[in-house]
């Protein structure tokens, strides 16, 4: 188990450059405590559920994912939004950069896009894998993972015939949609998504677990991060809860002038999780023409690009700077005899060593340039730690959307586009 004290993130809010007058957020911050905690909203489901610690639920995950891992070289994971973001934030941050994770297996997403090239070129390096698929939906009705389901339930049937049924899990809702009838329909096996829990917030029910169990990495842990999270973070007072002080700076940061805020990080495999978390935030605060807007970087690679804006360009954003002490591999610098390249003072450290230096170099310098700084600190990049991660985040967002005053879980702005398209494809493909 890790060690309790240092499982925690450590939020730094000594370089936000603003001061902050706590006592004005103590009311308003226990009455939206007391909304979360007591109220059981219809979408609130997630904050309780890593207390629940569900043994069968985890249990039947890990059974399907051995029967996976043991019959398949490929999983195709089909959703999008949160029904897909979290998994495979989870899975990237977890899972080697090159070749197959420890399991041998390769967990591809689809359907979170309308690109027939990305779908016909899946379809075509599948010629010799055997396949499993997972679809997760919780409306059952969203067209981008219907019209890949639809694609793949086909080839599914020509490649392994009556049988292809055993080889479609189903995640959705456990009474309604279109996806649930057509699971029943069909003898597909399901795992259901809780009706109080909305697609950004269920990464930790079967949306996110079954994935991410196939893809290698340890759920067990992740919930363990999660259920810690969830007891430490269920403090009322504001200054003692690092999620509800996160919410409150990105509040008072916003009410200053900041507009953007951008989450930043030094490993690219964390370039999922920024988009889960830019999703989270975006349509849980984006609405009512209020919201800060969620964006991201990630180091060294951006800072040869919007790291010139950042130091020197519109002063509209502030960064959230997400570090790892710990990242399970590294690689040293070697001693070069003729150091024609001039790095032998380098030789003594590792690659990691240096990023670590280099977050510093970029915190100074950003500091230097009046870029307020929030600085969230876990001790080690792993599925623990992801999981307390992913739940600060969840609370700290609803946290946040609240003193805001708009609704952190719907996203009517989401309908707009959906509606106009399906205007125009009825009407091209009925009226020609
Ligand atoms: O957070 C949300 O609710 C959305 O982003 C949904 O996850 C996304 O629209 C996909 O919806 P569904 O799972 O119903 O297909």
């Amino acid at each position: 188990m890790p060690n309790k004290l240092l499982s925690r993130a450590i939020l730094d809010d000594s370089l936000i450059g603003i001061n902050i007058d706590w006592s004005e957020y103590y009311t308003p911050v226990s009455m939206v405590h007391d909304y979360l905690e007591e109220v059981s909203d219809e979408l609130t489901g997630w904050i309780k559920s890593p207390l629940e610690r569900n043994k069968e639920l985890l249990t039947s995950i890990d059974c399907i994912a051995s029967e996976i891992k043991m019959n398949a070289n490929v999983l195709i994971v089909i959703g999008v939004g949160g029904s897909f973001l979290g998994a495979k934030a989870i899975q990237d941050a977890l899972t080697p950069y090159f070749g197959l994770n420890k399991n041998g297996i390769s967990v591809i997403y689809v359907g979170q896009n309308m690109s027939g090239a990305y779908i016909q070129q899946l379809l075509n390096s599948l010629e010799d894998k055997e396949i499993y698929v997972n679809v997760v939906s919780k409306s059952g009705t969203t067209m981008e993972p219907a019209i890949a389901f639809r694609v793949f339930r086909n080839y599914m049937k020509k490649r392994y015939g009556q049988e292809y049924y055993n080889r479609i899990i189903v995640t959705t809702d456990a009474e309604k949609g279109l996806l649930k009838q057509i699971a029943d329909k069909s003898y597909y096996r399901q795992f259901y998504i809780p009706s109080n829990i909305g697609g950004r917030y269920s990464v930790l029910t079967p949306v996110g677990l079954l994935p991410i169990a196939v893809a290698g990495v340890n759920i067990y842990q992740l919930l363990e991060g999660a259920y810690e999270a969830a007891i430490l973070l269920q403090e009322e007072r504001v200054e003692q809860n690092e999620a509800y002080r996160y919410a409150v700076i990105r509040n008072e940061l916003f009410k200053r002038g900041y507009q953007v805020e951008l989450l930043a990080s030094f490993e690219p495999s964390l370039a999922k999780l920024h988009e889960w978390w830019k999703q989270l935030f975006a349509e849980s605060e984006g609405k009512d023409k209020k919201g800060l807007f969620p964006s991201s970087v990630s180091f060294s690679t951006d800072l040869h690009s919007i790291g010139q804006f950042i130091q020197e360009g519109n002063p509209i954003l502030f960064e959230t700077i997400l570090y790892f002490n710990e990242i399970n591999e590294d690689c040293s610098i070697p001693f070069d005899e003729q150091d024609d390249d001039q790095l032998n003072y380098l030789s003594s450290k590792s690659i990691n060593e240096v990023n670590a230096v280099s977050k510093e170099g970029v915190i100074a310098a950003h500091t230097e340039a009046g870029v307020p700084i929030i600085q969230l600190q876990f001790e080690k990049l792993d599925a623990y730690h992801l999981g307390y991660l992913v739940y600060f985040f969840m609370k700290a967002c609803a946290m946040s959307a609240y003193l805001l005053n708009v609704n952190p879980f719907n996203q009517p702005g989401v309908e707009a586009y959906k509606k106009k398209t399906l205007e125009m494809l009825i009407k091209e493909t009925v009226y020609g």
